[in-house]
């Protein structure tokens, strides 16, 4: 049976400029070419980093982590184990983008949270800002629990968009671009990519 996914390792000489950090990696999912923007050592470094900075922050408190699915699941993973916190973790899961590869602007929940957060530090963790819509409907959600604190964490921000509160951590600052891999997807393809990549255009 033909797969509907082939990672087509492309030659490097096509796109070189798009490919930073020496790898030229290019590959193909669905219709569409990708190229490596932030390696997954890269990845690693920041995450640590957001990690003891996190511990830091919460020394002695014992938050809970809300990874917002599907996304996020790979960036929540590691982050909370490059913590050393005692801490809670859940997911909420919302459904924003369909299989294209621009905002679709409407939201809706599909899973809502199995604990209560009331009077609890919330960390939510999301793995791309890019309209911001997403991560508003989570906050503001999340706020009507009445929890402690809430914060936020983001693996990627597209600088796109002015929310009502902070984005506390975030991973890298990147170009309003479409990104692939370590959780994120294109057409429900390529979260399980080590690197990011970016579409080629
Ligand atoms: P927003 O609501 O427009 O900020 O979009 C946020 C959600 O859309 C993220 O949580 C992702 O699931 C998805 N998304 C946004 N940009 C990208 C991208 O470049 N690649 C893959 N998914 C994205
Ligand atoms: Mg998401």
């Amino acid at each position: 049976m033909k797969s509907v996914l082939h990672y087509v390792l492309a030659a490097s000489t096509v796109v070189p400029a798009l490919a930073n950090n020496g790898n030229n990696k290019q590959i193909t999912v669905h219709d569409k070419k990708f190229a490596v923007s932030i390696t997954h050592d890269e990845v690693a470094q920041r995450v640590r980093t957001l990690g003891e900075q996190i511990s830091k922050d919460y020394a002695g408190k014992r938050p809970i982590f809300v990874g917002v699915l599907n996304g996020a699941f790979i960036f929540l993973s590691d982050l909370v184990r490059a913590t050393d916190l005692d801490c809670e973790i859940d997911f909420i899961k919302i459904a924003s983008y369909g299989d294209a590869t621009t905002s679709s602007g409407t939201i809706t929940l599909s899973k809502g949270l199995s604990c209560d957060i009331t009077d609890r530090d919330v960390i939510v963790v999301e793995d791309i800002v890019d309209s911001g819509l997403s991560l508003q409907f989570v906050v503001d959600l999340l706020k009507k629990s009445n929890p402690r604190s809430i914060r936020v964490a983001a693996l990627l921000d597209k600088n796109l968009c002015k929310l009502n509160f902070p984005i506390d951590y975030v991973g890298f600052n990147i170009k309003p671009e479409f990104v692939i891999g370590y959780g994120l997807d294109y057409a429900q393809a390529a979260r399980n990519l080590k690197d990011i990549y970016t579409l080629v255009l």
